[in-house]
């Protein structure tokens, strides 16, 4: 088996190199803080990459990386990548956004607490050999109002504690359904300005993107009730320093607490200067459980990656939850497999693919079993690398339009059935459809009109040929000239008398030379051998 490899650049938990080395076939090198320079002379050896934060990962970085299949982030926000860049390229990436939930949720908690009870000015000025209690007046975070920019996994976690110390919780995020502000017993703001003007402390957990960069301000500031309390935990430069320190100065701002930095590391700022300005160095999900957690996380997902196995974490693929994985599964190996039948047939170009779910699957989340049909279906004709993260956009980029629905009623006597029809440029229709049996297996049912019953093989004999007498017996002394093993025959057709088409389960590929020759034959129309 050949030796893959995979390169760890930022510190992660021993638990997540040690699962990885226990891979066989698997180098793990690891080289915490390595040069951009170095990083951009080795990168091309490697299969997996992980990191954090640190590291940025760029399209310079992404052309040098000619075997990378898989980057995982150790962690969660993954402003850090170019992922438009890595999809084009077929790169998964992956994070772990569960993983330091917790954590990060518990540090904005202690910033929160840190601030309105001087905990780290008490601390320092005490341990300098002072003694005074009237310096360090502070507030309850009892009855306050608490406001949350973006509810999401932290922002919620985040609200059902705030609720237990008995704070007013409000938040402001417009991407989300309003039952899930009601789940959290958290009041809906329907703007940031609303949010800004009724909170005593205001917290961000928003992901830095094009919209949140400075999405608080001068402006945003000065909407902000007198003696305001802030935390960022989330992604620096989301919250304007300057403005932040503007605040401060005029007194507006009574304090604030920050966890991420406009630029990191960092080593000092205008910011420090102020007794009522925590900070920590960005120290959100440093925690032995977090680490631990994404530790192991990231090495699973990064060894799904390399193996070809689907990611569940893939931001740059349709989340899926690992009970609905299990249950989708079949479905995509399925369809991957009828992805592939057409261009081993037809030399012709695909204009527009159409296919249909119907019955049990048809309840499910389909969007992956589209992508593993693309990505078959391109495969074989593609010199350059397909999978299900690129699959999409390598479609797109060949002019192909995809369309699907879902139709929950069965069709005919099938449980579930996948039905496809494939428009060629010249406006030839192809179609097939496969199935999921009752044992768990997939099937070919139809194939360009014809009802048939096979399991879609690594190879397989597909031929078209007159309804005559005499041609199964021609077929299998050819194949048996061969010396190739016929696992299962199938033979259908639509009409007596009409065009036959057969279909063969064999153990070893035909030779194109022989598969030739034998198309000379009368009676045969023609006749392909595929892979799957
Ligand atoms: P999430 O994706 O679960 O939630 C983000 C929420 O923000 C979503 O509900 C989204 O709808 C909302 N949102 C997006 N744009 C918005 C906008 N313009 N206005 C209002 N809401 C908006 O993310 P999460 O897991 O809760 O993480 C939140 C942040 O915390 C991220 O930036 C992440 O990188 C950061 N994080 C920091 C640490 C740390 O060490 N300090 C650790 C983990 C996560
Ligand atoms: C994250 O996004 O997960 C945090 O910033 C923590 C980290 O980078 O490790």
């Amino acid at each position: 088996m050949e030796l893959k490899k995979v390169l760890i650049v930022d510190k992660i938990d021993d638990l997540g190199i040690e699962l990885l080395r226990k891979e066989p076939n698997l180098q793990v090198d690891v080289k915490i803080g390595i040069q951009k320079e170095d990083l951009l002379n080795i990168i091309g050896e490697y299969d997996g990459l992980i990191i954090r934060s640190d590291t940025k990962i760029n399209s310079e970085l992404m052309d040098k990386a000619k075997k990378l299949k898989v980057v995982g982030r150790a962690g969660n926000g993954v402003d850090n990548i170019d992922i438009p860049e890595a999809t084009k390229r077929g790169i998964i990436v992956a994070n772990t956004p569960d993983s330091n939930s917790i954590s990060a949720c518990e540090l904005t908690i202690g910033l929160l607490l840190a601030q309105g009870r001087n905990i780290v000015s008490a601390d320092k000025f005490l341990k300098e050999g002072n003694w005074d209690r009237d310096s360090f007046m502070g507030n309850e975070l009892f009855n306050k109002t608490l406001g949350i920019i973006g509810l999401g996994r932290i922002g919620a976690l985040v609200a059902t504690r705030m609720n237990a110390f008995g704070m007013k919780v409000i938040a402001y995020d417009p991407y989300i359904s309003d039952e899930r502000f009601e789940r959290y017993n958290v009041e809906k703001k329907q703007s940031l300005e609303a949010l800004l003007k009724e909170s005593d402390y205001i917290t961000i957990h928003t992901p830095r993107t094009d919209e949140t960069i400075g999405m608080i301000d001068d402006k945003e500031v000065n909407l902000m009730k007198d003696d305001v309390r802030i935390v960022n935990a989330a992604r620096g430069k989301l919250m304007v320093e300057d403005a932040l320190y503007k605040g401060l100065r005029s007194g507006k701002i009574a304090s604030v607490g920050i966890d991420v930095h406009e630029k990191e590391p960092r080593y000092s700022a205008k910011l420090y200067e102020f007794k009522n300005v925590v900070v920590t160095p960005h120290i959100g999900a440093t925690t032995v459980e977090a680490q631990q957690n994404v530790g192991i996380t990231i090495a699973q997902q990064v060894l799904n990656g390399i193996n070809g196995d689907i990611v569940p974490n893939a931001v740059n693929l349709p989340t899926i939850h690992r009970d609905e994985l299990k249950e989708i599964k079949p479905y995509i190996d399925l369809a991957e497999r009828l992805g592939k039948v057409y261009y081993q047939l037809n030399k012709d170009a695909v204009k527009l693919v159409d296919i249909t779910y119907w019955g049990e699957i048809a309840y499910q989340d389909t969007k992956m079993v589209t992508i593993a049909f693309i990505k078959g279906l391109l495969e074989p004709v593609m010199a350059d690398r397909i999978n299900y993260i690129n699959a999409k956009f390598k479609a797109k980029e060949s002019g192909i339009g995809i369309n699907s629905k879902n139709i929950c009623e069965h069709f005919n006597s099938f449980s579930n059935l996948i039905t496809i029809k494939i428009t060629n440029n010249n406006g030839k229709i192809f179609t097939i459809s496969g199935t999921i049996s009752t044992k768990g297996e997939g099937k070919i049912v139809e194939i360009i009109g014809y009802e048939v019953d096979v399991n879609p093989t690594s190879y397989m004999l597909f031929l078209q040929n007159k309804d005559v007498p005499g041609v199964i017996g021609q077929v299998g002394t050819f194949i048996g000239n061969e010396n190739v093993n016929v696992a299962t025959m199938q033979v259908g057709r639509k009409l007596k008398g009409d065009k036959a088409l057969m279909i063969l389960n064999i153990d070893d590929k035909i030779s194109k030379k022989a598969l030739d020759n034998f198309i000379e034959i009368d009676n045969i129309i023609w006749a392909k051998v595929i892979e799957l």
